[in-house]
């Protein structure tokens, strides 16, 4: 093309940028990549191809790892767990800082073959994953300077096994290995299948960086190596990828006392107001759902747009879309590359052809694995292509008319992940961000990240976060070894007559005592055998009401902190005129002699979290963007909690206190063998100005309960602090909406001391909500 010509036509010329280096790299490899165990790489063994999905060429041929590969990783992992850990946070920092120069000194090498592997735009690998890899492996070198001094009381996990997805292969990696190296954790990460490349050139690095052996352990392979991993003796598994697999994984971790964070999928909002700066809003969801070729979890597909200025808004972005240049990802000036793998083409393409809504693309989209930037609209709010992750360069569209109809529509989702809020009026914008179901929220921006802001989603969007210091806490865990706790027997009925009893508890739902729907009771003796009185079996369908009831108190998590405050110092204040009640009451139940102390360590609490609630905050991320990011407390909704058997009021007012503190609704399940301290705790709560529904009490058997309690779609949350082992059933029932859990059976735990109050309660009864904002700039 001539001088002349380009003047006129205004085309682009090609401006690839070389492979050469990265092939040479490659190319030291032609027999194909071991597995990086133990500070070297193993032979190769069984290997598979990983392909450029831009060409199709081989890049190069990698092991599948067998059994004996990751049992082997592992063991190198423990071996050098206890050193790495002694090294402290200054010894840690300096590795993470030499893993971020290194990184900052191959950042083109990584970059072209993460290009390469991937098929994503070099502008994208070499301006924003190489960059927010590095600069996540220098904020954690300075987590780890600061650990002793920042989380005191807190030691490592011990072996992280961490997976991770193939669209974004190094900064995955690099949110997972960063946290759990600065916290003295060792790991054994396996990259996906598509795009191991940048993590063998990784453990190439953490060689060059004296990084001491079996610190970074990788292996490759498909899920089966997944699953080997999640099998094997790691202390925490740390997962990305698909809401499918990340259920899996939850249920077969479940009872294994592994930790676990999972970040799944997503179908997140994007939505835009009447008075957005709509070309600003074009360009953001360009970012949104164009980046990485919309193979993001977090990718604005689904946009939602004010019915005024929809025409409008669309005519904008067709025109933007016909301008989006796809093509060869090593291309300097491409803004939308290859599809990662034929396999998932061929996923995005029958998922839109299987649409009934109308189909934009623009044309002409090269040959091979490339997919056009697509929109759809005309589609029913129920519609598969409405609700499911595409996971391409797919964007479906509705409009609404209101702000309240935009929440309604964007919490519309099974996901939870993410969501943009575009509009010009502040007031909008910040009315509406709180109200939306996800972890994340960018106001007039999209897919902005940072290692000092903490990641991750609500729902089947997955749980933990990644980044920032509410991230570190996933990796570490208290220090001291846990002692094991055991089951406490109700007492049994002596030979004596039954004597009369005058009152029959009931169920507490809804702020009324109601009978248990299956009629049952149990009776409930004293350490001689004399029967107490009787409390109610609660039934699958008593969780169900109490469920409901507590969903119908939603306004409790918009009561200012204050409210909040005056209602748990009012429960106190009216337990502290019943004291000397609840002190015989107790002693009788237990058959001990600590009454009195175990109620006034109950008022004690309930006064501890009253003076939180306007103290845990939440923090303002320095973010080296433009705006700032919030990392806000948001209640986690309804919890249902199983509280343990001995202290029976202590104990049900140190899961109720800190959950309602923070703005959820609670349902829970009073100590198995001595139910009556709850019933009779009923009456304070009708006398404390309690909204109805928040709190929710039951009795019954814990066994036969949780199931229930953790299955239920609409419990956000559930902890287990039964004596009775049940770890296994409520992670496994906690699977199916992928709900948070927090399960403490097998471990004993000082309900009199700190160990029963505190910071643990307050991350367990919150989200992080990140919100970014604009700011400054
Ligand atoms: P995937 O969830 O199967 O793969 C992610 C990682 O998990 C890979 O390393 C894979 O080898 C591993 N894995 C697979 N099965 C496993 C198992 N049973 N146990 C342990 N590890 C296992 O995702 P896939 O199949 O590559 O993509 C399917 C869909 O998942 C995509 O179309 C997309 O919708 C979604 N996805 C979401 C991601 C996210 O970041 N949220 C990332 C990748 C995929």
């Amino acid at each position: 093309m001539s001088v002349k010509e380009i003047f006129e036509t205004m085309e682009y010329g090609p401006s690839a940028e070389s492979a050469s280096e990265a092939l040479a790299w490659l190319a030291t490899q032609e027999t194909g990549f071991g597995q990086f165990i133990d500070g070297a790489f193993t032979a190769p063994g069984d290997t598979f191809e990983s392909r450029n999905p831009a060409t199709g060429a081989l890049l190069a041929k990698v092991t599948q790892a067998t059994q004996a590969d990751v049992d082997a990783a592992v063991a190198a992992a423990r071996a050098a767990q206890p050193k790495w850990e002694k090294l402290g946070g200054p010894g840690r920092a300096r590795h993470l800082y030499a893993l971020a120069r290194l990184l900052q000194k191959h950042a083109r090498l990584f970059a072209v073959l993460e290009t390469l592997d991937n098929g994503k735009p070099i502008r994208e690998s070499r301006d924003i994953d190489v960059p927010l890899a590095a600069r996540h492996f220098y904020y954690h070198a300075g987590s780890a300077q600061l650990m002793a001094s920042e989380m005191p009381g807190r030691v490592a996990m011990g072996v992280c096994g961490q997976i991770i997805p193939w669209n974004f292969p190094l900064l995955m990696l690099a949110w997972k290995v960063a946290p759990a190296l600065a916290t003295g954790n060792t790991v054994v990460l396996k990259p996906a299948e598509w795009t191991p490349l940048t993590a063998l050139l990784f453990a190439d690095i953490c060689r060059q960086a004296g990084l001491p052996k079996g610190v970074v352990n990788i292996v490759t392979g498909d899920g089966a190596v997944g699953e080997m991993i999640v099998a094997s003796e790691v202390d925490k598994i740390a997962f990305t990828g698909s809401t499918e697999v990340g259920r899996r994984i939850r249920e077969a971790t479940a009872g294994s006392g592994k930790a676990l964070t999972l970040e799944l999928g997503g179908k997140s909002p994007y939505i835009v107001f009447e008075d957005a700066d709509l070309d600003s809003a074009v360009e953001g969801l360009v970012d949104a759902i164009w980046f990485n070729g919309g193979q993001v979890c977090c990718a604005g597909s689904r946009l939602l747009v004010q019915e005024g200025v929809a025409g409008r808004f669309h005519a904008k972005l067709k025109a933007r879309m016909e301008k989006l240049r796809i093509g060869d990802p090593l291309d300097k000036c491409i803004d939308v590359g290859a599809i990662v793998d034929p396999v998932q083409h061929k996923r995005i393409a029958e998922m839109v052809a299987a649409s009934d809504g109308e189909v934009f693309q623009p044309g002409p989209c090269p040959e091979g694995c490339f997919y056009p930037p697509t929109l759809i609209t005309g589609l029913a709010p129920a519609s598969a292509l409405m609700q499911d992750e595409i996971f391409g360069p797919v964007l479906v569209s509705a409009t609404f008319r209101t702000p309240s109809e935009a929440v309604e529509m964007a919490n519309n989702t099974r996901y939870g992940l993410a969501a943009s809020v575009w509009s010009e009026n502040i007031n909008v914008a910040l009315d509406v961000a709180p109200k939306l179901a996800a972890g994340v929220v960018w106001i007039n921006g999209s897919n902005m990240f940072d290692a000092a802001a903490p990641f991750g989603g609500l729902r089947e969007s997955g749980f933990g976060r990644e980044g920032g210091p509410e991230g570190l806490t996933a990796y570490t865990r208290p220090a001291g070894k846990p002692k094991p706790g055991k089951p406490v027997a109700a007492f049994p009925g002596g030979e004596a007559e039954p004597q009369p009893v005058d009152r029959t508890a009931k169920l507490y739902i809804g702020g009324k005592q109601a009978r248990p729907d299956g009629g049952y009771a149990r009776n409930v003796h004293d350490k001689r055998g004399a029967l107490i009185g009787q409390a109610p079996l609660a039934s699958r369908k008593d969780i169900r009401n109490a469920v409901e009831a507590a969903r119908g108190a939603a306004g409790w998590a918009g009561a200012s902190a204050h409210n909040r405050a005056q209602v748990l110092y009012y429960i106190g204040e009216n337990l502290s005129a019943r004291s000397d009640g609840f002190a015989t009451l107790l002693d009788r139940l237990t058959g001990g002699r600590d009454g009195a102390k175990e109620v006034e360590t109950s008022i004690e609490r309930l006064f501890t979290y009253a003076a939180w609630c306007d103290k845990f905050d939440g923090r303002v991320a320095g973010v080296p963007l433009r705006g700032t990011a919030l990392a806000m407390r948001a209640p986690c909704g309804v919890i249902g909690g199983l509280c343990p058997d001995q202290h029976p009021l202590l104990g049900l007012v140190s899961l109720m206190a800190p959950a309602i503190a923070m703005g959820n609704r609670v349902v829970l399940v009073a100590s198995e063998p001595f139910p009556l301290a709850a019933t009779e705790f009923y009456q304070v709560l009708d006398t404390s100005d309690v909204p109805g529904g928040v709190v929710n009490i039951l009795t019954g058997s814990h066994a036969e309960l949780a199931p229930t309690l953790a299955g239920h779609a609409d419990v956000d949350s559930v902890w287990s602090f039964s004596g009775a082992p049940l770890s296994e059933v409520v992670e496994r029932h906690a699977a199916g909406n992928l709900k948070r859990s927090w399960v403490n059976d097998g471990t004993a735990r000082d309900w009199t001391g700190a160990d029963g109050e505190g910071r643990a309660f307050l991350d367990a009864a919150t989200e992080v909500k990140t919100v970014w904002i604009p700011w400054g700039a």
